[in-house]
């Protein structure tokens, strides 16, 4: 007897469910991305018991006619899409019709809508996708969605619901990444009566920037900056942090892909490889970064809950990405004054936000000394500053109003011969010929990967051949590498083919090399300098871009003020 059953549409839907709706927070996107849809203004989230009782969201939004109404909650009914053609114009949310139905079939829905040509709402309420009753009712213009009773019929997926606060931190979570994207956007959160978050429209994204320092870290004030970049195929806007600031994770970087939140892996590889000689230990900075690009160039509709994202033409968008984020780093923002007018909107924001908040904040995180002290100076060029010594052979010190510089003297030569080289067009990577060639063994996807690439490596000064089925034979190197180094960078830039795709790893391939020329062909810690030699080494500097940090990552100036000395001697 056959043993293929054909599951009951009730079965299967609850199985699709499973997708979308996860959790209270999963439930909770779907119906704040409604709301937004609805184009509301205002959207209140309440949750009793943190949603494990009762989920309310109410918008003041454009809401439903009664004949729309008794259809939301079947599977594939949505007004947003008519035919797959739409998608690649899509600007909403939501077209696949299937959350409302997939909530409904987990819990007790009640929906209760008003559109503006209806004089009254039409009230539902649905118990496991069954309609069990429908009346009139009173409310405004808008869209309130009851939940109830959740997961009654999983008992499975309710147990795992059970840790309530680390599903109310991602519930506030959810809430911040829409009120990033969606400013303009009034977000209320009630736990009970209690109004846990009050997040109020913001008009222009450059006012986001408390908002932004209140989501990720406190650290992040007077080290986050502003840019936008426009390119033919598309829109970047955002704020990116000061090398200063950085995590050893990507979770700091909040990417959104038209207005979608997701994590995109090619904008979080664009910003990394973008700073990658700002930071040491392959860290990565902190910020938000809004990316804008015609519908019909991605496709959104690979992951239930919409969270990954396709790009056509991957290696042309990255590539431009790359360029932007490094022509908004060369301009080193965060070695400039912060102007006035940036500072009174942060200020007039946070006062906006919360007095209390405000208070917290300046409390618990004031201002650091060291990088932020050349913050607040005008960036000038080191050449016009007071040069009174070298110490140590190593550190150069210059007086500049009402600061003491430290410069690193090899950090900053290295810097400037890596700028050097990295303008060459033809860059031309001196070789050496090894006495005994080396011989490593690679995968055979390696040896492929390798085998694509190998016109490349020669260009960089390795001679490469592949030595049978798995190895490969390291005849020559760039003069620079030991054969370590050599082998090693052979090794891991096959190994970031893996993770990554060829324009990141070529740079960071191609960064690496270079970096490590400058180093060895640089002045010296430990060397003495002529004051006509660091004259020299300082207008190199102030000649280049990204003159902040060495190629490695380190810091290549260290700023104290006079007032941090003064309080050494207990001058204040
Ligand atoms: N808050 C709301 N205000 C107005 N209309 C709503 C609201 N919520 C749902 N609707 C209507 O119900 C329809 C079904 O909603 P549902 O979330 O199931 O599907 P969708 O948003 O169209 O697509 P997706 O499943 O991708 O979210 C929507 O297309 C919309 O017309
Ligand atoms: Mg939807």
């Amino acid at each position: 007897m056959g043993k293929i059953k054909i599951l009951t549409e009730k079965v299967a839907n609850q199985i699709a469910a499973g997708e979308t709706i996860e959790s209270t927070a999963s439930i909770i996107k779907e119906l704040i991305e409604n709301s937004i849809d609805a184009k509301a203004s205002q959207i209140d989230i309440i949750l009793e018991q943190n949603g494990l009782n009762k989920i309310t969201i109410k918008d003041n939004g454009i809401g439903m006619d009664p004949e729309d109404i008794h259809c939301c909650f079947f599977r594939h009914a949505t007004s947003k899409i008519e035919s797959l053609s739409d998608l690649s114009t899509i600007t909403s949310y939501g077209f696949r019709g299937e959350a409302i139905s997939a909530i409904a079939s987990v819990c007790k829905m009640t929906i209760t809508s008003r559109s503006a040509s209806s004089q009254f709402a039409i009230k539902i309420s649905l118990m496991g996708e069954k309609l069990i009753n429908t009346s009139r009712a009173g409310r405004s213009i808008g869209t309130t969605v009851d939940i109830e009773s959740l997961f009654f019929n999983t008992p499975v997926r309710l147990k795992f619901l059970k840790d309530s606060s680390s599903e109310l931190k991602k519930i506030e979570d959810i809430i911040k990444q829409f009120s990033l994207a969606n400013h303009n956007i009034h977000y209320r959160l009630f736990l009970n009566e209690y109004l846990k978050l009050n997040l109020i429209p913001i008009k222009s994204i450059k006012e986001l920037q408390p908002r932004i320092i209140d989501c990720l870290n406190k650290d992040l004030t007077n080290h986050l900056f502003y840019f936008e970049k426009k390119t033919s195929n598309f829109l970047l806007n955002g704020f990116l942090s000061s090398p200063y600031i950085s995590r050893k994770d990507s979770l700091g970087l909040l990417t959104y892909v038209n207005n979608r939140f997701i994590k995109s892996s090619i904008l979080i590889q664009s910003i990394k490889i973008a700073y990658d000689t700002l930071m040491q230990n392959s860290r990565y900075p902190l910020g938000v970064l809004f990316f804008y690009i015609q519908p019909e160039y991605i496709d959104i509709n690979i992951h239930p809950q919409k969270a990954q994202i396709k790009f056509l033409h991957t290696d042309d968008i990255q590539k431009d990405l790359i360029l932007s984020i490094k022509s908004f780093l060369s301009n080193t923002p965060w070695s400039y004054n912060l102007n006035k007018e940036s500072n009174s909107t942060l200020k007039n924001n946070l006062i906006n936000i919360s007095p209390v908040l405000k208070n917290k904040r300046e409390r618990l995180f004031p201002i650091t000394e060291s990088h932020n002290a050349l913050l607040k100076q005008e960036k000038e060029k080191y050449c016009d500053l007071k040069f009174i010594g070298q110490i140590f052979n190593t550190f150069l010190i210059l007086e500049k109003s009402h600061t003491l510089i430290l410069i690193d003297q090899h950090a900053a030569h290295e810097r400037i011969n890596f700028e050097r080289l990295n303008m060459q067009k033809n860059k031309i990577i001196p070789s050496r010929r090894l006495l005994f060639p080396q011989i490593i063994t690679v995968s055979r996807v390696d040896l492929l990967t390798l085998l694509e690439k190998i016109k490349i490596f020669s260009e960089y000064g390795f001679e490469l051949e592949p030595f049978g089925a798995s190895q490969v034979c390291i005849k020559s190197i760039p003069i620079e590498l030991s054969d370590s180094q050599a082998k090693t960078l052979i090794l891991n830039t096959l190994s970031d083919l893996h993770t990554e795709n060829w324009p990141t790893s070529l740079i960071s391939f191609s960064n690496k090399i270079i970096s490590t020329i400058a180093c060895h062909a640089s002045i010296k810690a430990g060397q003495h300098l002529k004051t006509i030699e660091v004259k020299s080494l300082l207008s190199q500097l102030d000649a280049i871009n990204y003159s902040t940090h060495c190629p490695h990552g380190r810091p290549v100036t260290y700023a104290i003020s006079s007032q941090t000395i003064a309080k050494w001697f207990s001058r204040t």
